[in-house]
């Protein structure tokens, strides 16, 4: 419990307690690294996080430091859509796809649209997907390394590609951060789903969600509220397990 917050989060045991799986209710859920640790694609912040263990490589991936840092882009994005692809959606992916939730995600595994769910909207971008790293080029489409080679140059011009991702110190592209933005302002519930909800702006869709009249539901294994806490409503547990029970009990 966070010692200046001190109003304990509501913490029913059950999703369904708090969201009806009924397919009338509209639902739109954010998604971040959590729903995915499952598939054994790791997390970023809190144990074992990428960022928790290698404090030096969120820094070294910074846009500041492009085209430097291309090779690192690689070798830290590179496999992740095949590792994805191998491990397949998880149960928590299958239950948001079952329910017909409109997905934000800011993973960008694919595994979303892996288990059927749309529409998925990837405002971190997506590891299956490589563009020129001249931006006066314009190229972009599927990664080689999505389907295990290394990238060859842009086809277009010949210079090297980058992972189709937004690094710290790169803006949203601003067709996905609307589509969002309407999203979150267009439901009923807002249910956050293994994020930290730690990073600017996807963080910013809680409030917005809330001020627009939705009720505000967090997913996720830690029973600490984040600081100023936006969301009405806590679910303690994993994806998996709360949001199979959830597609059970609808
Ligand atoms: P974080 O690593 O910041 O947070 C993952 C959250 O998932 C934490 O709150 C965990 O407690 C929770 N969690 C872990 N395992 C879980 C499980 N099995 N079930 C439910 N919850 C679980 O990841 P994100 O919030 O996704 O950006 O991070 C946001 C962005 O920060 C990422 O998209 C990435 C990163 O820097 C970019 O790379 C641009």
């Amino acid at each position: 419990m966070d010692p200046m917050n001190p109003t304990p989060p509501s913490a029913p045991t059950r999703l369904s307690d708090v969201v009806p799986a009924d397919g009338q209710t509209r639902i739109v859920a954010l998604t971040g690294a959590g729903i995915s640790a499952s598939a054994g694609l790791g997390t970023f912040r809190g144990p074992g996080g990428l960022w928790t263990g290698n404090p030096d490589l969120e820094e070294a991936l910074h846009a500041r430091y492009l085209p430097g840092n291309v090779p690192l882009l690689w070798q830290v994005w590179g496999g992740l859509r095949a590792r994805a692809q191998a491990a397949g959606p998880t149960p928590g992916h299958r239950a948001l796809a079952v329910c017909g939730t409109t997905i934000i995600t800011q993973n960008v595994d694919g595994l979303h649209q892996d288990a059927g769910s749309a529409p998925v909207i990837e405002v971190h971008g997506s590891a299956a997907r490589s563009r020129c790293l001249d931006r006066r080029c314009g190229w972009h489409g599927q990664s080689a390394y999505a389907v295990g080679a290394p990238d060859p140059p842009c086809p277009r011009c010949g210079g090297p590609q980058r992972p189709d991702l937004v690094l710290f110190g790169e803006s949203l592209d601003p067709l996905v951060w609307a589509a969002a933005e309407t999203a979150a302002q267009c439901c009923d519930v807002f249910l956050a789903v293994g994020t930290s909800a730690f990073v600017t702006p996807a963080k910013w869709l809680v409030p917005i969600a809330r001020d627009a009249g939705a009720l505000c539901v967090n997913v996720n294994i830690d029973d600490m509220p984040p600081p100023a806490d936006p969301f009405h409503v806590h679910v303690i547990g994993t994806a998996d397990s709360v949001l199979s029970q959830w597609v059970a009990d609808g």
